[in-house]
């Protein structure tokens, strides 16, 4: 079977497909319109996607050829996993190997924005270094605050064991159902939304995005959220109205806020939210870590093996399919 790789992983997951008996063609030129994208999907029996291509229906109609896809992500909100189920094809994702270095880029976006460190190293390059002075650059300490996790899964759970463990912070979450490993182990406590919001001093997001909660924190939510309360966001952009989160901001609503992701992606340098010093922004390097991207190599190729022998993916975003 003949695999698209739209753009390079690390060399395990192609040596992995090519030892399968998988054909592995990647464009010299990485950088595809989705036109040039959608035209070399189509001449292929399984593609690994690196990036958010759209899979919806349109995608399915024009490429009918495809019969499975890995996905080099955990998240999969750009398939539609439905119209995919109702055509069989399974889509591999790629969940827990990325779980440490997204939760440790939370853990760095929260300290950093804590002591707004990102701001003033910019200074210090400036040469603005200035006097020692006992009112100025004051942060706040993160020791036995309250983290708030809206969605505590495997990265959620990894967020929230770091804080625990290292500042003795209180545990509380918001999920779709409850995560009673995670309530015997960090003693977290399962709060509604609007508790998640109210008692947060750290509300960090880790939830699978789905359309139906695009902009859920938006100017009504932060103008629930304690003053000292910092957003952190290495889940998905489309979660925060930036607009809302900079009047927020800018109006002492909240205290600060850390992103990996932004909405839309990549953030403009125009964007306000970049002058603020109680900011800091990331460019979606969550996963960027070797060991992550290794592992998500490894498994991407491994689901695609797994299809090409007829067996079930290792990692599969719609179980449903098998059945
Ligand atoms: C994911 O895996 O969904 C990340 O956002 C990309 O690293």
């Amino acid at each position: 079977m003949k695999v698209f790789l739209n753009k390079r992983i690390p060399e395990i997951g192609i040596t992995i497909m090519k030892e399968n008996g998988l054909e592995v063609f990647i464009p010299e030129n990485d950088k595809l319109s989705t036109e040039e994208w959608l035209q070399y999907c189509q001449d292929f029996d399984l593609i690994l996607n690196v990036g958010f291509h759209q899979f919806d229906k349109n995608f399915f109609d024009l490429c009918p050829n495809i019969k499975a896809i890995a996905l080099f992500s955990v998240g999969f909100d750009h398939v539609d996993t439905k119209e995919a189920t109702a055509r069989k094809i399974p889509i591999g994702n790629t969940p827990d190997v990325l779980s440490v270095a997204t939760a440790e880029t939370a853990f760095l976006l929260m300290q950093s924005v804590a002591r707004r460190s990102s701001f003033y190293f910019e200074r210090v390059k400036n040469g603005e270094w200035e006097d020692f002075d006992p009112l100025f650059a004051l942060g706040q300490e993160l020791n036995g605050k309250t983290l708030g996790v809206f969605g505590l899964g495997r990265i959620g759970f990894e967020m929230a064991e770091k804080c625990k463990n290292a500042f003795g912070m209180k545990i509380i979450y918001h999920n779709r159902n409850l995560n009673e490993e995670a309530q015997r182990k960090l003693e977290a406590e399962y709060v509604s939304f609007d508790e998640l919001v109210q008692q947060s001093d750290v509300l960090s997001i880790h939830a699978n995005f789905k359309a139906e909660q695009s902009e859920l924190f938006n100017a009504k939510i932060f103008d629930k959220m304690k003053p000292n309360s910092i957003f952190i966001n290495t889940a998905r952009g489309g979660f925060q109205n930036e607009k809302d989160l900079y009047e927020a901001l800018i109006n002492n609503k909240i205290w600060g806020a850390g992103l990996d992701v932004t909405n839309p992606e990549p953030m403009i340098k125009e964007n306000p939210l970049l002058q603020l010093s109680n900011v800091c922004v990331l460019p979606h390097i969550g996963s960027a870590t070797e060991e992550a991207r290794n592992g998500m190599a490894k498994l991407a190729a491994e689901n695609l093996v797994a299809f090409s022998k007829g067996k079930k993916m290792p990692a599969c975003a719609n179980e449903e399919v098998y059945i």
